[in-house]
């Protein structure tokens, strides 16, 4: 239906809006209903227990012990546990994760499952839990990236390319005047999302009920119903709320999995809530890497070549990788670009998709490299990228959809004050004595879009049902999708029900990639199209409608009315055209998605620019973010609230990064010894000051109807060098291993 598909995105009363989230009182009042506060009757409580070594074999687990226990009703092991009937070694989809079932005695990471307490209450089943004192059989753990052989890997899962190289690498490396060739190391992290991963699941014959968060409801129906032998029309999820995801709560887990088999086995709705140490390990985690990168640049600062080589860590038994070198590929004008991708495995959980996978990890190398030959070229680290400045896609010659770049650069440096910046480091001090040091570095993340549909309903009454799939993981999506879906409709917002977050409404795919608010809105866009349409349709036919006749004109939808387009006099209520129809609502189907050939004819990304300014104790090297002012153009903003939120907490993730989080292993035994935020560490209020967020505006009419490109990973990438630049320029030391750590500078 092209008429509809191309029909505009127009700026209603309601987007552009920047109201607050519409779930967040309840968030915050305790109203909202999370998975876990689920407590249908009967509900028996699950607690996992985790392997207490990285490798070996479980050689004995106490079952009697556990089974003695007057409040433990069963004890699942791979010796009781009942058959799946799907292989939890398959791979389904892309995403989709070799799940850790208890199939087999093996260990294969600290923290994974080897096996499952069943009791009345959460007490008994953790007290169980404990009594099963497992004993093993040990080997070594390989947990470092020097531990294991690497082995080359291709990113294409991810949407990249396999290792790529433009141009002639080897005459670029020839024809540097200047060259930088510099190992940068980024630690794993893990998501550690506010609310834990959590179902309550619930069997009725081979219909099966989940409370669950979800990033992808869809997706993980049919891993669901794949592991369990059922049509995916048998599983319905509820995922009203999320307490956080970052990437980590699009696919089916191997202790979510167990809990519906223990609710099959039992015949019993069964909880699982993993605790904060359980997470750190069977759901994912940003995978560690180590990355070289060699830049070359010649007389006029123009680069010659860049040369990014990614190595990162990865199961024994799976293959997800932090695909980081790819961040090269798409930013600066080099003459010639290689980034290549290797891997080793380790006796670790899977890694997975962690908010800006690859692009976080890799631009935190990238832009502390171009610093690095900024300073050898002895001019100022701004000037260095805009004389590379892209303006055409790098290696590919391709025409941008859009890009405002430059404006990014610009607005975020007068607003940070950047052009008073001394070029050598060690120049600037505060009036405390401390250290003061100025970074900047380029935020770059792609613009995909999945696959969404969306319905809208008008009701006679002039009011309107909105239903997609889509998840809220507290970014927003319930707020800015309903501000879409009512400015297609022409109502104002408290005249539409959203209704979301459930696996039986239109399928709005994942939440995940930056890329829910276009693919989900373009599909909720398209269903009021439908709509407005449909009604456009009945009044021109209608001899008593005001609209009769004008069918060709086309019509715009505003405050519950229907105007012939470019002419105010002619209108007329929804609700009176529908009342003379007969009074039947109407309703209108939509879908989004990017047309292939979109998307091969322009290169599309979100662009941003980050600066930085640290303070750093010049006795105690206590170092500390003081001002970050980010700008960031990502098309066209919704919700400039939320838009900036979103920005703002992944310019405090890139902190986080940069100086907090690290998932540190013990090499003899292979267990993570900071699983918990007592030891892992996250930013705090008090790490936190003085950050400003500027969107630049850009009207993009390829990336896709709504000209959205997306908000919800970029604001990470570009912020981890600029602080580590900052550092550089407060203290002259050059610390390439993140997080930066005290010691580094001592
Ligand atoms: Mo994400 S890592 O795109 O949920």
């Amino acid at each position: 239906m092209p008429d509809i598909l191309s029909r505009p995105f127009r700026f209603g009363s309601n987007s552009g809006q920047p109201i607050t989230r519409r779930d967040g009182i309840a968030k915050v009042t305790g109203t909202a209903i999370f998975a876990a506060d689920n407590m249908p009757d009967r509900l028996l409580h699950a607690v996992i227990v985790p392997a207490g070594i990285a490798r070996g074999r479980v050689t004995h687990l106490d079952a009697e012990a556990a089974e003695a226990h007057p409040g433990v009703t069963h004890v699942i092991t791979p010796q009781n546990r009942p058959p799946l009937q799907g292989d939890p070694s398959a791979k389904t989809m892309m995403f989709s994760f070799r799940i850790e079932v208890l199939q087999d005695d093996a260990v294969r990471y600290a923290g994974q499952p080897i096996a499952m307490v069943l009791g009345e209450t959460l007490e008994a089943a953790t007290e169980g839990a404990h009594l099963l004192s497992p004993r093993y059989d040990v080997e070594p753990a390989r947990v470092r990236l020097d531990d294991s052989p690497s082995f080359a890997f291709d990113p294409a899962g991810f949407g990249l390319p396999a290792d790529v190289e433009h141009g002639d690498v080897d005459a670029g490396h020839r024809a540097a005047r200047w060259v930088v060739d510099a190992t940068y190391e980024t630690a794993a992290q893990y998501h550690n999302a506010m609310e834990t991963h959590a179902i309550v699941a619930e069997w009725d014959g081979d219909r099966l009920t989940l409370d669950m968060p979800s990033q992808a409801l869809a997706i993980s129906c049919a891993a669901y119903a794949f592991y369990f032998g059922i049509p995916a029309g048998n599983v319905t999820l509820r995922s009203p709320y999320l307490g956080g995801g970052f990437g980590s709560k699009a696919f089916a887990t191997g202790p979510q999995v167990l809990a519906i088999l223990a609710a099959r086995m039992t015949g019993r709705p069964v909880k699982l809530m993993l605790t904060r140490q359980q997470m750190f390990g069977p759901v994912g985690h940003r995978g560690a890497t180590r990355q070289r990168l060699r830049l070359g640049a010649d007389d006029r600062a123009a680069l010659t070549v860049i040369d990014h080589e990614g190595l990162a860590e990865t199961s024994s038994f799976d293959d997800f990788v932090e695909p980081a070198a790819g961040a090269s590929q798409g930013l600066y004008a080099a003459r010639a670009l290689r980034s290549t991708h290797r891997a080793v495995r380790l006796d670790i959980g899977t890694p997975g998709p962690m908010r800006a996978p690859g692009e976080a990890s890799g631009s935190a190398a990238l832009e502390c490299a171009m610093d690095e030959m900024a300073e050898q070229i002895g001019i100022d680290p701004l000037e260095f990228r805009l004389r590379n400045y892209a303006e055409t896609e790098p290696g590919t010659g391709r025409p941008y959809s859009s890009k405002a770049l430059r404006e990014c650069y610009m607005q975020a440096a007068e607003r940070f004050g950047w052009a008073g910046r001394p070029l050598k480091p060690g120049q600037m001090r505060d009036d405390n004595g401390l250290l003061v040091g100025w970074g900047m570095g380029t935020a770059l993340f792609p613009c995909p879009m999945f696959a969404a549909e969306a319905r809208a309903t008008l009701r006679p009454d002039g009011t309107a049902l909105v239903e997609t799939s889509a998840a809220d993981m507290g970014q927003g999506a319930w707020t800015a999708l309903a501000q879409i879906a009512a400015d297609s409709l022409g109502l104002p917002l408290e005249k539409l029900e959203f209704r979301s977050g459930h696996s039986g409404l239109p399928d709005a795919g994942v939440a995940g990639g930056s890329g829910h608010t276009a693919t989900a809105g373009g599909a909720l866009h398209a269903a009021g199209s439908d709509v407005i349409r449909q009604l456009g349709e009945i009044a021109a036919a209608d001899p008593a409608s005001p609209l009769y006749g004008s069918g060709n004109a086309g019509f715009v939808a505003r405050d519950g009315r229907l105007y012939v387009a470019d002419d105010d006099s002619r209108s007329e209520a929804f609700a009176e055209i529908i009342g003379r129809a007969g009074g039947a609502a109407i309703t209108g189907n939509g879908t989004a998605s990017r047309p292939p050939e979109d998307a091969e004819r322009h290169a599309m990304s979100s662009h941003g620019a980050v600066f930085a300014e640290v303070k750093v104790d010049p006795d105690l090297y206590q170092m500390r973010v003081t001002r970050m002012v980010g700008a960031f153009a990502a098309g066209r903003i919704i919700n400039p609230r939320l838009a900036e939120s979103q920005l703002m907490g992944g310019m405090i993730w890139g902190i986080s990064f940069a100086l907090h989080e690290e998932a540190r292993h013990d090499p003899r035994t292979g267990r993570i010894v900071n699983a918990d935020f007592a030891g892992y560490h996250v930013p705090v209020n008090a790490d936190v000051r003085g950050l400003e967020v500027i969107t630049v505006h850009e009207d993009d009419p390829y990336v896709n109807a709504l000209g959205i490109k997306g908000v919800g990973e970029i604001g990470i990438t570009g912020a981890v060098g600029a602080i580590a630049n900052a550092i550089w320029h407060a203290t002259g030391k050059r610390i390439r291993r993140f997080p930066i750590r005290i010691e580094d500078l001592s």
